[in-house]
C-alpha cells in the first residue's frame, strides 16, 4: 500500500523538562547539556516507515515557559497526537503534565492520542512516584515511557507508541 499518512503532533510540557531535547535525540540522535529555551515554537518535518506504512509526520516543539502559555492553542491545534512531558525530578512538572493532558482533551479533542514521556531517567534524585504516575496514565489511558534524551532510553520507543495509536486505517 502506497498511501501516506501525514499527521501532526505536538510536544508539550513545562520549560525545561526536556522536549526540544526528545526531539533532537529522536530527529538527529543528539544530545546538548545546554540546550537554550524554546522561542514560541518550532517544528520539524520527518518521514517514518513503520508497520508496512509511511508516515509523514509534522512535529511541533512548544515552548513551556510560561510566558508562551497563551501561544499553545496555536500549535496544538488539529495536532492528532501529543507526548506530554515531565521531568521526573521535578514533582511540579507532573501537575503541569496533568493539566496539559486535560487542556489538549478539552481544546484539541477527547480523541487526542497522548503518549506521557517521564523524562530524565537517567537521573538519580526522582521525585515523582513512578506508581501514582502508571495509575494516573490506565486511568486515563495513556501510554507512559520512562525516556532520558541524555542516554536516548525508551526515546524511538515513546514517538512510535505515539505513531501507533495515530488513526490509519
Ligand atoms: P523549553 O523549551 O523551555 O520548554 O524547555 P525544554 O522542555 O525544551 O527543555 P530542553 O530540551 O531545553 O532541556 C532543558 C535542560 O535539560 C537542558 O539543559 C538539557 O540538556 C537537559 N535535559 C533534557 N533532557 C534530559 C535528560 O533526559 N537527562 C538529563 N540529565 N538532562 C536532560
Ligand atoms: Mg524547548
Amino acid at each position: 500500500e502506497n498511501k501516506i499518512y501525514s499527521f501532526k503532533i505536538v510536544i508539550i510540557g513545562e520549560s525545561s523538562v526536556g522536549k526540544s531535547s526528545l526531539l533532537l535525540r529522536f530527529h538527529k540522535n543528539q544530545f546538548s547539556n545546554k540546550c537554550e529555551p524554546t522561542i514560541g515554537a518550532s517544528h520539524v518535518q520527518k518521514t517514518i516507515n513503520t508497520f508496512d506504512k509511511q508516515f509523514q509526520l509534522l512535529i511541533w516543539d512548544t515552548a513551556g515557559q510560561e510566558q508562551y502559555h497563551s501561544l499553545a492553542p496555536m500549535y496544538y491545534r488539529g495536532a492528532r497526537g501529543a507526548l506530554v512531558v515531565y521531568d521526573q525530578t521535578v514533582r511540579e512538572s507532573f501537575n503541569k503534565a496533568k493539566k496539559w493532558v486535560d487542556e489538549l482533551k478539552t481544546q484539541v479533542s477527547q480523541n487526542v492520542r497522548i503518549v506521557l514521556c517521564a523524562n530524565k531517567s537517567d537521573l538519580e534524585n526522582k521525585n515523582v512516584d513512578i506508581e501514582e504516575v502508571k495509575t494516573y496514565c490506565e486511568e486515563n489511558e495513556m501510554l507512559l515511557f520512562q525516556t532520558s534524551a541524555k542516554t536516548g532510553e525508551n526515546v524511538h520507543e515513546a514517538f512510535m507508541g505515539l505513531i501507533k495509536l495515530l488513526p490509519n486505517k
